[in-house]
């Protein structure tokens, strides 16, 4: 036993082939599959507040109740057996190896353990920033808007609606899919699009800023319908059949009408909110037209991009400052070494 490394997933990364490790999480997933031999094997993801990994239990692996302490045998035949290991705390034991230069992970011991000892929620990813942080500047963002556009703000950013926007992820899985997630990707793209507006103001064009903050703030509105915290992040039936852009401009419209909001500005904030991915296969119906959601659209995507590259794991090509081919951005990023400084 005292050759085992306590891991967590982002430690994971940094073990070798042949090093065995354990490690605590919760079993988002377990996939029935079979290898070429016909042999059932099982394809597990462990999350933890570190992030998620992808491994494969055999048929000869253990499975153990160790909720009480002592461990029990489980058998893998019976009928509630692996679902009982689903969406509860767990502990692993398990080995890495590699494949086709690829890190791999199998656990040859799972036991469920005493959810009283490791509540679930320790092991929920949420933002790296702190929420009061991002509070705050969401908050101070609205007030810089002239009185309409920030009453109409303040009205749809409040009680249950504000509730939800404050906790929810930006995606299950692309980006920022974790708790506080939604939030810290909108005000990235708000304060992007607002920087890029003033360099364009400061040049001649004329952009509304508070058009801009408030189709900032509002973009991806629709997410708070679309996801949900089950504890995990996942999709809601509506995300998934009339996404994200449909749902959220529903919403706005619906809340724009109730408040009251000046005919004009409602277009022009309805039309950030449905042009805000940029293009129709993207899932925008039209394209952005005013300056206002040219720069909203543009910091979104920028937005997705550089979470991606911030994110890219050490990937096991012969070049590790490359990544694998991404297919969502389309290219492998490259992360270059640390720039020389010129004396
Ligand atoms: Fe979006
Ligand atoms: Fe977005």
């Amino acid at each position: 036993m005292s050759d085992m490394v306590p891991a967590t997933t982002s430690q994971l990364r940094g073990l070798v082939p042949g090093e065995r490790f354990k490690i605590m999480g919760v079993l988002q997933q377990i996939k029935s599959r079979s290898d070429k031999n016909k042999r059932p094997f099982w394809e597990v993801v462990l999350v933890d507040s570190e992030g998620s990994v992808e491994a494969k239990v055999w048929s000869d692996g253990k499975w153990w109740d160790a909720r009480a302490g002592e461990r029990l045998p489980m058998e893998p035949s019976s009928p509630e057996m692996p679902g009982a290991f689903l969406n509860v705390p767990v502990g692993a034991i398990g080995t890495v190896s590699e494949f086709r230069g690829r890190q791999q992970f199998q656990f040859s011991e799972l036991f469920l353990l005493d959810p009283e000892k490791f509540p679930i929620g320790g092991f929920i990813q949420s933002s790296p920033v702190p929420v009061e942080e991002m509070e705050d500047e969401f908050r101070s963002m609205i007030e810089s808007c002239r009185p309409e556009v920030r009453g109409f703000l303040e009205k749809v950013f409040q009680g249950e609606t504000w509730k939800k926007f404050r906790e929810m992820p930006a995606a299950v899985t692309h980006h920022h899919a974790y708790v506080h997630g939604l939030l810290e990707h909108t005000l990235a793209v708000t304060r992007s699009a607002r920087a890029l507006a003033r360099s364009y103001n400061g040049s001649g064009v004329d952009i509304d800023l508070d058009v801009v903050t408030a189709g900032g703030l509002l973009h991806d509105i629709g997410k708070i319908d679309s996801y949900r915290l089950d504890p995990f992040p996942s999709m809601t039936i509506p995300g998934t059949v009339i996404d994200h852009i449909a749902l959220g401009f529903t919403r706005f419209s619906r809340m724009a009408r109730e408040y009251g909001l000046d005919e004009e500005l409602e277009t022009a904030l309805g039309h950030i909110l449905v042009s805000h991915h940029g293009r129709k296969e993207y899932g925008s119906p039209v394209l952005p037209a005013t300056p206002e959601a040219m720069v909203v659209s543009s910091a979104d995507e920028l937005n997705f991009i550089m979470f991606c590259w911030e994110t890219f794991p050490e990937s096991g090509n012969a070049e590790p400052s490359i990544s694998d081919f991404h297919p969502s951005v389309g290219r492998r990023f490259w992360r270059p070494g640390p720039r020389k400084v010129e004396e």
